[in-house]
């Protein structure tokens, strides 16, 4: 049997992934696949120990060693998840995956050392990008509240929005199969525009 396919949900904080990866699951599930869905930083001891970090009020961690923390959790996810996954036939949705480290660690490193720290980790099947503008994005994650992030400023936001519309230029140029779906509409509209995209 050929593997499935892993399916990536990407954008900035507060721009919908988290749902929209389980309304995709869903939608794939009615339609007789199986699914796994999971996350990244993944729910592993190294994902763990990221989110950790991650708070604003945790001491500060230098941002190449946390760059060199996402590259080994995703490592530690794909072989122990999503690759034993796949090749069982199971199509994998994950919250975020690769592009989040090339978008966000490159605010701190050059844009090729991070892609050479994740060279072992194998590109997603598809890639969405949930487009949303920052000060939307921010009203959202201030409604959901929740504890801040080390990300969580507007300024910071906007440059990963454009980080993220770089990546998409990216791939298209290099062949990799990957949307922009506008993530302003109401949740049942912008699930519809995914599952559209991922049939
Ligand atoms: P997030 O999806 O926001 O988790 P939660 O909803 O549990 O807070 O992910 C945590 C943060 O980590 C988010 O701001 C994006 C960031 N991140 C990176 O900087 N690099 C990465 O490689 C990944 C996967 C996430």
């Amino acid at each position: 049997m050929s593997s499935a396919p892993l399916i990536v949900l990407e954008g900035i904080d507060g721009a919908g992934t988290s749902t929209q990866t389980a309304l995709l699951a869903h939608h794939l599930a009615s339609r007789g696949h199986k699914v796994l869905t999971t996350r990244e930083p993944s729910d592993r001891r190294i994902g763990q120990l990221i989110r950790t970090v991650l708070a604003k009020d945790a001491p500060p961690i230098d941002r190449r060693a946390l760059a060199l923390l996402f590259a080994a959790d995703r490592l530690d996810h794909v072989a122990q998840e999503i690759e034993p996954a796949t090749r069982a036939g199971v199509i994998v949705v994950s919250d975020r995956y690769l592009w989040s480290s090339l978008v966000y660690q490159s605010l701190a490193l050059a844009r090729e050392r991070v892609e050479a720290l994740n060279r072992h980790a194998p590109p997603a099947a598809l890639t969405l990008l949930l487009a949303l503008p920052a000060e939307q994005a921010e009203g959202r994650r201030q409604r959901r509240g929740g504890p801040e992030e080390i990300f969580d400023d507007l300024a910071v936001q906007q440059a990963l929005a454009d980080g993220y519309e770089r990546e998409l230029l990216l791939a298209a140029q290099q062949g990799q199969l990957a949307f922009r779906i506008d993530a302003r509409p109401p949740i049942p509209e912008v699930a519809a525009a995914i599952a559209r995209a991922v049939d």
